[in-house]
């Protein structure tokens, strides 16, 4: 297990290009299964999870194979319908290659996901609007068995626009006979990106980062080249860590649409942010003051995903913030963490109440999960002092080569495996 040596105080101040993104490439490449023959994904970002979901692609007889940032998947090899329980417990978003398999195989046998660290992770609302196009679901001894004779297409109305419901719908749809709506779709980037895949490959699918996607079933997919778009939760990610240390940063291959509340957020405590087609810079030379309220909500409100590392940032700004997580039951493991360093944080319920202090201080603190790991990465860039984080395999998850760009920016920060 490797850990991360901080030694905090000094400014973030570079420039880098950010990786693609996680949650983009991990449908779309269960997506590679659906047409069963060879697409080539640009800007892959370098992440456990993505080599998670390729070993199942080759669990599932798919070949791939990987040149620097450039994934090709042959999906024609594809001769099985089962993810196995080792797999599933690895990486549970594995859940998003039940619609993709179905389509292709009209079977699936995947193992029950379980939840995480941010919570339980129910699938009700996937399963419930796979049965509504005609597919039988049964769950025993830990699987959960899809079979259909055929796949029709249906109105769906999701009760909560899941990420991974809608996915899974636009998987299991796109050769489905018929159409098929999703009301209450999640508006996420990340889905408007697996629609353009998708589309590419010849579905017909319209309405994506809207509250309502039409998907018209074709016969047949073929294989395609696609660019995955920048993480911007990753991007959002480095712009705490630069306003933390009261730095300067600027972010290419990076786009600023997918990142209104974000950026809205670091202006309103204080940051000046510069935004162009394809770069955003930020610059923090004072201590940032705290904004009453943040919370979490679907696109495009406050994503959930950036919630702990703005805590770090909200711990050493000057004021009281209360933080309301509406996601996930269980997405405030960072807050020990945080205050073992000094913070000041009150936990009641979904609030986190943050009554920020002039600094914190280094101290050997522990990742509990991916995100919750980032934010003690920018808590320790800013304290006084050196610390150590542990459980880096969890912050390695979502981010790639952490280390190597926070460095590059000046930070002293090294890996001990
Ligand atoms: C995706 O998870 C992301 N993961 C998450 O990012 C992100 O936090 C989340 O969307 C919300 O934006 C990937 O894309 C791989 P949901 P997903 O279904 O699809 C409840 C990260 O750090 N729900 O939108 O699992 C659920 O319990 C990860 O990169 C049901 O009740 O999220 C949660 O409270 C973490 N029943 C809420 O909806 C269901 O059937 C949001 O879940 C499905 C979800």
């Amino acid at each position: 297990m490797s850990s991360l040596l901080i030694e905090g105080g000094n400014r973030i101040d570079g420039e880098f290009a950010v990786q693609g993104a996680k949650n983009a490439v991990l449908p779309i490449l269960a997506a590679t299964v659906l047409n069963g023959g060879k697409n080539v994904v640009y800007n892959c970002p370098d992440l456990s999870d993505v080599s998670s979901t390729v070993e199942v692609l080759e669990n599932l007889g798919c070949s791939v194979s990987r040149h620097g940032n450039i994934l090709n998947v042959d999906s024609s090899g594809m001769n099985s319908y089962t993810i196995p329980e080792t797999l599933m417990r690895k990486m549970r978003s594995s859940i998003i290659f039940l619609g993709a398999i179905i389509a292709r195989y009209k079977r699936a046998c995947v193992s029950m996901p379980g939840g995480c660290e941010i919570g339980l992770r129910p699938i009700d609302l996937h399963l419930k609007a796979l049965k509504s196009l005609g597919i039988e679901i049964s769950e025993a001894h830990g699987y959960i068995n899809c079979v259909a004779d055929k796949i029709t297409g249906a109105d769906i109305h999701l009760d909560f626009p899941s990420v991974g419901a809608t996915e899974n719908i636009m998987l299991a749809a796109c050769m489905a006979d018929g159409i098929t709506t999703i009301e209450n779709a999640a508006r996420e980037p990340e889905i408007v990106d697996l629609q353009n895949f998708l589309n590419r490959m010849g579905a017909k699918i319209s309405g994506g980062g809207g509250n309502v996607i039409r998907i018209e079933g074709v016969k047949k997919l073929y294989g395609v080249e696609h660019t995955i778009m920048p993480d911007r939760i990753v991007s959002g990610t480095y712009l705490v860590c630069a306003a933390a240390t009261r730095g300067h940063l600027v972010l290419t291959n990076t786009d600023y649409t997918h990142m209104g509340a974000i950026l809205n957020l670091l202006s309103d405590m204080g940051c000046r942010i510069y935004r162009e087609k394809n770069r955003i810079a930020i610059a923090c030379n004072q201590r940032t003051h705290a904004v009453p309220t943040i919370k979490t909500m679907p696109y495009p409100g406050f994503p959930t995903d950036i919630q702990s590392p703005f805590m770090s940032l909200a711990a050493i700004s000057d004021g009281t913030s209360i933080f309301v997580e509406n996601i996930f039951e269980n997405r405030y493991q960072h807050v020990d963490e945080l205050t073992r360093m000094g913070a000041d944080i009150r936990i009641d319920g979904r609030c986190a109440v943050v009554i920020g202090t002039k600094s914190l201080t280094g101290a050997n603190v522990v990742a509990k999960d991916l995100r919750g790991g980032a934010a003690l990465v920018a808590a320790a860039l800013a304290a006084e002092g050196n610390t150590t984080i542990e459980n880096v395999h969890f912050i390695d998850r979502g981010y790639e080569n952490i280390e190597k760009y926070l460095a590059l920016c000046g930070a002293n920060i090294t890996r001990k495996e």
